[in-house]
């Protein structure tokens, strides 16, 4: 059997939508067919609210089809801090949320009879590193302080090592494409809701009796009352808030029939490099393990090589493998600190809704978006609103990280706009690619199997940082903001917009 370049989950069938072609008026406009879109159109539509909802490839074609899929309020080693930053009260309601987001999935779930292969799991987090060992008894303090059920473990049902574990009872899992699909089923039989697919949005502006519109790339305009933007990193950034607030990480999963019997729970690493383990069955009720991590910043190509040949290192070393059958990635957004901005973009823009910053926990934040952004429309008083609000600040951790990402952003733009490549590209074989200096232009170029070359310009369309080769994944990805393009140039990840500018290969024959 061969390996499967794609993520595990997209082996069920998902209802498909035109391209939007005419202007249209709506309630809500939601731009992103992901679990924070469908669920919000979702919950929008059971009140009778006209919604339209575009996404620019295919619905639960970005994150959502790309993640581990647990479902649980254990988001690493979380809780002590947040009790050290917010306070008591704020941790306790990130738990309730967590808790909330779980059972309204569960809620769905039976409501419509949902086949999606959820089971409730333990979930363990667990090192093997000294340094460690204290954080996780700090943890087990708040998950106490917090009346989080869990406990303190020597030993997991996973038969790997470790020092010391950390338990969270009952938690969850699920197929998220299952379940989404099934939603979107539900979704295309109401009146209320109509959607799109391939229907990117480009800007937003106001009209003159002061309703957003969002503008597609189709050129078609949507006006509504609201628009709630659900497309993981925000294509519209007015004031470049967001691009300042968080950063893009990539991590690697891959999936695999093993000769063993999983033993159950779910478990991840508190230290780098981080593992992540879950089961799931296939459609022909095999076991099929997946195993997560290696997550690095986009665009740093260096670390990111050989994450794949990594994690299989590590599943060999711990279960009999029968086959490697799929190997994927995923995008993740972290905020300055770590809670998800969930709310209104801005104070001038009241009617824009963003929903981003998951870190790794997408299911529950999805869900949690869903209704905190759905309460607000409805003029409905959420507890949760002020945490999850984009517009807070807390001068710790906020500040710090604000400088330390910043740098890390600003470095990478003037270090790659100075580095001169001094690489060859009769050298480069195919599904290679380097980066060459063409004039005064730094030029990507890739072979492709045919050994056709493809040359894009580096220079990022969205803030004009230099993209770097991704050999994991055969992209040209952005350090800056995470943006990411295929070897064509094509947006395959925002925050950018625009593709690549492509440069003419017939002018590549003197590198
Ligand atoms: Fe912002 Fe590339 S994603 S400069």
């Amino acid at each position: 059997m061969t390996m499967k370049k794609e993520s595990y989950w997209y082996n069920t069938h998902i209802a498909s939508f035109p391209p939007i072609s005419k202007d249209m008026q709506a309630d809500v406009t939601i731009v992103g067919g992901g679990i924070s879109g469908i669920t919000t159109a979702y919950l929008l539509a059971k009140e009778n609210i006209n919604v339209v909802l575009i996404e620019a490839d295919q619905l639960i074609s970005g994150t959502t089809g790309h993640t581990t899929a647990k479902i649980t309020a254990q988001h690493g080693l979380i809780y002590d801090e947040l009790i050290q930053h917010f306070g008591k009260e704020k941790a306790k309601q990130y738990y309730t949320a967590q808790v909330q987001a779980l059972q309204q999935i569960k809620k769905l779930i039976n409501e419509h009879q949902i086949s999606c292969d959820f089971s409730e799991e333990d979930a363990y987090i667990y090192t093997n590193d000294d340094n460690y060992v204290s954080k996780l008894k700090s943890e087990a303090n708040a998950y106490q302080e917090l009346d989080i059920p869990g406990s303190l473990v020597t030993h997991m049902p996973l038969d790997i090592p470790m020092k010391l574990g950390l338990k969270m009872d009952k938690q969850a899992q699920f197929h998220p494409v299952k379940y989404l699909a099934s939603l979107v089923n539900e979704l295309s039989k109401n009146n209320n809701i109509r959607i799109f697919e391939q229907s990117p949005a480009t800007d937003i502006q106001n009209s003159e009796s002061d309703q957003p519109i969002v503008i597609t790339k189709q050129g078609n305009v949507i006006q509504s009352r609201h628009v709630v933007i659900a497309s993981h990193f925000p294509f519209y950034d007015m004031k470049g808030l967001y691009f300042a607030r968080m950063y893009p990480e990539r991590s690697h999963l891959i999936a695999a029939k093993t000769k063993q019997k999983y033993p159950g729970g779910m478990y991840i690493s508190a230290e780098q490099p981080i593992r992540s383990v879950r089961a799931t069955n296939s459609h022909d009720d095999q076991e099929i393990w997946l195993f997560g991590g290696e997550r690095y910043r986009t665009g740093h190509a260096k670390q990111q090589k050989e994450a794949f040949h990594k994690l299989e290192a590590f599943a060999n070393q711990h279960v009999v493998i029968d086959t490697f059958i799929n190997q994927w990635a995923a995008q993740d957004l972290t905020t300055t600190d770590k809670v998800p901005y969930i709310g209104k973009l801005c104070k001038s823009t009241p009617n824009v809704y963003i929903a981003t910053g998951y870190r790794k926990w997408g299911m529950t934040n999805g869900a949690i978006a869903a209704q905190l952004i759905t309460d607000d429309i409805l003029n409905k008083q959420n507890p949760m609103s002020d945490l999850f609000s984009p517009q807070r600040f807390h001068s710790d951790p906020d500040i710090k990280k604000l400088i330390s990402m910043n740098a890390t952003t600003a470095k990478h733009l003037i270090a790659s706009k100075l580095a001169i490549p001094m690489n060859k590209i009769d050298e480069l074989k195919a599904n290679q690619a380097t980066t060459i200096l063409a004039g005064i232009n730094k030029i990507g170029v890739y072979r492709d199997e045919a050994s056709d070359l493809h040359a894009i310009d580096t220079t990022c369309t969205h803030m004009g940082c230099e993209v770097t080769w991704n050999g994991n994944e055969q992209t040209w990805d952005c350090p800056c903001h995470g943006s990411r393009f295929s070897v064509t140039g094509e947006v395959l990840e925002g925050p950018a917009t625009k593709p690549l500018n492509p440069y003419d290969t017939s002018e590549l024959e003197d590198h």
